[in-house]
């Protein structure tokens, strides 16, 4: 039997010894006796009596156990051309020095604070600082326009918030700071304080009374080193919002204690990394990525973590990858498919991986979005690595299934994202409940309760929680992925059922972008669907009707709603095209017809739909389509 399926049965003939024996990788101050309890919370909580706290087991236990020198945090920015080094005392010393700062701030243990950064090494001081003093940060990703930070500032209520002057991209500098300012403006909840990391690229102006200095107030504190804060197991270590069905996004919840054990089993099991190598994964700490695995699991197993500034191409190559694995000899990289498919486009015979001395790197780990086969075996021909898919959300924090390398590699089956992980028995049910046979496509659920790390509830929204993730299928947790698992158990994730989208890998929601064009006064009603994209894997394409009497150019009016959306949810959004038909297709009920109009952007077959009431709708919606370069469908 490989190691992976005898760890598989251990977990499953016993799962509450399976984790009290992965708990014991954790320092605790107050060590767990009861490994799970069922009757806490939605579906049980994992550790209920243990004491613990994250930063101690993050950075202060490296260094007692005097691994100080040891290489914790690398910042890799080729946006500004910097490259800087953080040893475990190092990290030590900024994070102890900027937890002062917010104790004398008045942040407190069950205190939210809201990190609003781009990708600087100060994010995941902010991160840490707050889990040292035991309070509850959230991080809103840079990407995201200032009503969507107040829509987090409004339900988190955090009495500080860390933000910069500016994030840097590629192309333009993005001033952080009047986001920031509008965003707290729109909010009823006002935070007492904000602490402002001034960068170089830009000067933020600064607001008396409101804004300290990041740099004068972590320098007026350097030396200090504030106790790590005793927490439950249990206590929220963090909320990252994350999109829903609807405008308001979900604040997911994560564990202090469970998180811990999660983060930590999986370094070793799933990615196979040993303390003191470098792990990187290059997403955004905005992300759930960014939370589990450019900070949390990498310096909890006491790796070197990477945080990159830049972008796959064009900072300033296709070659930047491989420079930063080579630099900084990092063993294993995680990123998102859409990253390899525009390193692919502009470097396709690989010729700038073979410029580069890859010699510590063995592993590549794709996740976020569907990996088409043709990307994952482009990138097991030039790397000649195991190029390993797993499948995991926000909500789980961890991947719920994968190719544990640490396990020993399974055969990779291109298009699936391997196996179930211990801890996620997951099966495939129809829209009534009932088991579908292998092979077969339908819901993809996880029997109850979820392991360690898994969100027990939303913020402030624990009726939300059971509606979204437990209503559906008693006894699971509903993924909202459809696909099927095979005769072999491999998991293969096809579509989401609800109105998610995944553009370049991040999760967005088009009911979200929905509400902010029906808000337009010219417009009567709108639907947005995902269209496939070479690049991104989906883009979003709106359809819109005007009000009637209007008569709105609609090139004018594509730019306002596609500007709108900019404004109200992000540039992220990428949301670029809005297309004017007459009608939208419904059913006869008055149901949008999105997964048909989808249908017919991508030029996919489908059946028309029994109660469809108009069907010469879909022929404009077809040529609609077909001016706007997407090819008419065949039915
Ligand atoms: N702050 C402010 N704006 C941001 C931002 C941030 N942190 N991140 C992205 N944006 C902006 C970009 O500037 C861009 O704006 P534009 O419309 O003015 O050009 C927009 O949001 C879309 O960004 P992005 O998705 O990064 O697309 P891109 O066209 O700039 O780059 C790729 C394309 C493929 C290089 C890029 O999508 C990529 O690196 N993808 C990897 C995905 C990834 O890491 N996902 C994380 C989940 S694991
Ligand atoms: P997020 O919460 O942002 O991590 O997004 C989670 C969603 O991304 C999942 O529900 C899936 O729809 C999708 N996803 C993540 N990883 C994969 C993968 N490896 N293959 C297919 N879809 C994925």
């Amino acid at each position: 039997m490989s190691r992976y399926k005898q760890t598989y049965a251990e977990w499953s003939t016993d799962p509450e010894r399976f984790w009290m024996n992965a708990a014991s990788s954790i320092d605790w101050i107050k060590a767990p006796e009861t490994a799970f309890d069922p009757d806490m919370g939605a579906y049980g909580r994992w550790f209920p009596d243990g004491v613990c706290n994250t930063c101690w087991n993050a950075v202060d236990r490296h260094v007692a156990a005097g691994n100080g020198d040891r290489l914790a945090l690398v910042y890799d920015s080729p946006v500004t051309q910097t490259v800087k080094r953080y040893s475990f005392h190092d990290l030590q010393t900024e994070i102890g020095a900027l937890a002062e700062v917010l104790r004398l701030n008045g942040v407190d243990k069950g205190d939210r604070v809201i990190i609003y950064m781009p990708m600087v090494p100060e994010a995941i001081f902010s991160m840490l600082a707050c889990a040292r003093l035991g309070a509850i940060h959230s991080v809103v990703f840079g990407g995201f326009a200032a009503a969507e930070l107040a829509t987090r500032i409004e339900d988190a209520k955090p009495k500080v918030i860390i933000s910069a002057s500016c994030g840097i991209e590629p192309n333009r500098i993005v001033a952080y700071k009047p986001l920031l300012d509008a965003a707290i403006a729109m909010s009823e909840d006002k935070p007492e304080k904000c602490i402002i990391l001034q960068r170089d690229a830009l000067t933020a102006d600064m607001i008396d009374g409101q804004d300290l200095d990041y740099s004068t107030e972590v320098g007026a504190t350097k030396g200090t080193l504030p106790e790590c804060v005793p927490v439950l197991a249990t206590d929220p270590a963090y909320i990252l919002y994350t999109s829903g069905t609807t405008g308001q996004p979900k604040g997911v919840v994560r564990d202090t204690g469970g998180h811990m054990v999660a983060m930590k089993w999986s370094m070793e099991h799933h990615y196979d990394v040993k303390p003191g190598e470098v792990f990187w994964a290059a997403s955004d700490v905005g992300w759930v990525v960014g939370h589990s695995y450019i900070c949390y699991a990498p310096l909890l197993h006491g790796c070197a973590t990477v945080v990159y500034e830049g972008k796959p191409v064009g900072t300033p190559d296709a070659g930047a990858f491989w420079r930063v694995i080579q630099d900084h000899k990092v063993v294993a990289l995680f990123t998102a498919p859409t990253a390899f498919r525009a390193i692919r486009k502009e470097d396709p015979s690989g010729a700038l991986i073979d410029q580069h001395d890859l010699n510590h790197f063995r592993t590549l780990f794709l996740a976020g979005e569907r990996s088409d086969p043709a990307t994952i075996e482009w990138a097991q021909q030039k790397l000649k690595r195991p190029v390993v898919d797993h499948w995991w959300q926000t909500e789980t924090g961890w991947p719920m299934s994968g190719n544990p390398v640490g396990l020993g590699v399974l055969p990779v089956k291109p298009g699936s994202p391997g196996v179930p992980m211990p801890g996620y028995r997951i099966e495939v049910l129809d829209d009534e409940g009932r088991q579908l046979p292998a092979g077969t496509l339908g819901n993809i659920v996880c029997k109850l309760p979820l392991p360690p790390s898994g969100t027990p509830t939303l913020w402030n929204a624990e009726e939300r929680f059971h509606k979204a993730y437990l209503e559906d299928f008693p006894g699971y947790y509903a993924t909202s992925d459809a696909g099927i698992v095979d005769e072999d158990g491999y998991v293969f994730i096809m579509a989401r059922t609800d109105d998610i989208i995944n553009v370049a890998g991040h999760r967005l929601s088009t009911g979200a972008m929905e509400e902010v064009i029906a808000a337009h006064q010219d417009i009567a009603e709108c639907a947005v669907v995902g269209a496939a994209d070479a690049l991104k894997g989906q883009l979003p394409i709106g359809f819109f009707v005007q009000n009637d009497g209007a008569s709105r150019d609609p090139v004018e009016l594509e730019r306002e709603l596609v500007s709108l959306v900019r404004e109200k949810i992000g540039a992220v959004a990428a949301f670029k095209t809005a297309m004017e038909v007459e009608r939208l297709p419904k059913t006869r009920s008055g149901k949008v017809l999105r997964g048909t109009m989808q249908k017919l952007a991508d030029n996919e077959a489908f059946k028309m739909p029994a109660a469809i009431d108009d069907p010469a709708i879909l022929d404009e919606i077809s040529s609609v389509l077909a001016n706007r370069g997407y090819r008419k469908a065949s039915k």
